[in-house]
């Protein structure tokens, strides 16, 4: 089915659709990895919400910290804090190496985004902006100028100065060539591209350590150096746009561990707030002054707010006492593992990819033939959900899966949603 074709269901007729297909069933309720439908269902959740639920959905912290918030303070005017944000202000850098020790609590990953490009372009006071191609960093329109993903049709020019390099896909290669002897052929291409194309050198490149919207393409080892050394040499500022991969998702605190390469600016969000909306910039004391001396001015009516604050410290509390970044990197390389068997009996299951329980399962026609099955992950999806598993097909042009379920799933969980992954391969191929 094209993402465009609607075929909502019935309940949907008053909402406007916004991107696929809603889905079939209303959920009544949500705990840990499982969703449950008005009609009784159970539904083992692979991609925690919209990858944000990563300490489980409905975690009792989490409601534990919105109640007390709520009887202390919900709301402020922008420029009133509460002990919670300093708090978490805190508590975040102390997770993070040196110069990252500034930062600013939005909503979404979007507006964080948005924030990290536009304080880019006041300290450099130049404008481009280059990101990799298949990227999502956002609707806001700075964020949407820098996504290549998919919807930048139909709303006429995006902000100027939006540069696009390959990203490094070593599966389906954009320079045809093999990981093992490319030497990183895309980036030196893609930053001749720029030197080529930008007006002078450009502001920033915003970059996920692991892909997630372009089908979870992870870089080769030492990608990230590379790019941070071709930025360096031409003063450009890197943004690492974390989102998916912060917070113990791929089996490290932050994706950026993988490489130990630290950017100039990090965003965080969908696995800050564990559901709720809270995003996060954050950068050096030299990018805060100078950008401050310069009027930096980035108000949203929800930033700093009190009652996200407080959820997002909960959040960290339970990531670190339950050690789910550990956990992560243990379930992940286990599941690899069960994966790669599973595709031995099944080849259309083209490539396996990721890290901790941040995967990507590309699904093929057949072997020998790496076409992109779209047709096919249509109905592997729709019958897994039929048999009570939601996987995340990631949008636009991919044929890929994208595993990301709760980091404290447990090994039974695993098991059930392994089961039903036979069954789907068994009766649709
Ligand atoms: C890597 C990444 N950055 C930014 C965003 C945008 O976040 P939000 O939808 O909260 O604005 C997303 C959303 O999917 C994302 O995956």
């Amino acid at each position: 089915m094209s993402d465009t074709q609607n075929t909502s269901p019935n309940y949907a007729r008053h909402l406007l659709r916004y991107g696929r297909d809603f889905a079939p069933d209303l959920i009544a309720r949500a705990e840990g990895s499982w969703l449950y439908t008005e009609d009784g269902r159970s539904i083992l959740d692979f991609s925690s919400g919209q990858m944000c639920a990563t300490i489980g959905h409905n975690h009792p912290a989490i409601t534990a910290a919105m109640v007390d918030a709520a009887s202390r303070v919900l709301h402020l005017d922008s420029t009133m804090v509460s002990r919670d944000v300093v708090d978490l202000a805190e508590r975040l850098v102390a997770l993070l190496p040196d110069p990252l020790n500034r930062v600013q609590f939005l909503n979404t990953g979007g507006e964080a985004n948005e924030a990290a490009i536009r304080l880019a372009k006041i300290v450099t006071g130049r404008h481009e902006i280059i990101a990799l191609t298949g990227s999502w960093h956002g609707t806001t329109s700075g964020a949407s100028a820098a996504t290549y993903a998919h919807g930048r049709r139909g709303y006429g020019p995006t902000v100027p100065g939006a540069l696009a390099i390959p990203a490094p896909n070593c599966y389906r290669c954009p320079m045809r060539k093999s990981p093992d002897t490319c030497g990183m052929a895309c980036l030196d291409l893609g930053f001749e591209m720029v030197d080529a194309s930008a007006s002078a050198n450009p502001a920033a490149m915003i970059i996920e350590p692991i892909q997630s919207a372009g089908g979870i393409i992870v870089p080769p080892d030492g990608y990230l150096a590379r790019v941070k050394e071709k930025c360096r040499e031409r003063g450009i500022l890197l943004i690492f746009d974390e989102s998916q991969t912060g917070l113990g998702r791929t089996g490290r605190m932050f994706g950026f561990d993988h490489e130990g390469v630290v950017p100039d600016i990090l965003t965080l969000s969908k696995t800050l707030g564990g559901g709720l909306p809270l995003s996060a910039v954050i950068t050096s004391d030299d990018i805060a002054d100078r950008s401050a001396a310069l009027g930096f001015s980035h108000y949203t009516s929800h930033a700093s707010d009190p009652l996200t604050a407080a959820v997002g410290l909960a959040v960290l509390n339970v990531i670190e006492s339950e050690g789910l970044a550990a956990k992560a990197d243990e379930t992940g390389t286990r599941l690899l593992a069960s994966l790669a068997d599973l595709q031995s009996r099944h080849p259309v299951i083209g490539d396996i990819r990721g890290h901790g329980l941040l995967l990507g399962v590309e699904i093929i026609t057949g072997e020998g033939d790496k076409t992109p099955g779209h047709a096919l992950i249509e109905r592997l999806t729709k019958r897994a959900y039929a048999l009570g598993l939601n996987l995340n097909k990631v949008g636009g042009p991919h044929s890929v899966w994208r595993f990301a379920p709760p980091l404290n799933i447990s090994a039974g969980e695993i098991e059930t949603t392994l089961e039903i992954l036979e069954r789907v391969f068994v009766s649709e191929t």
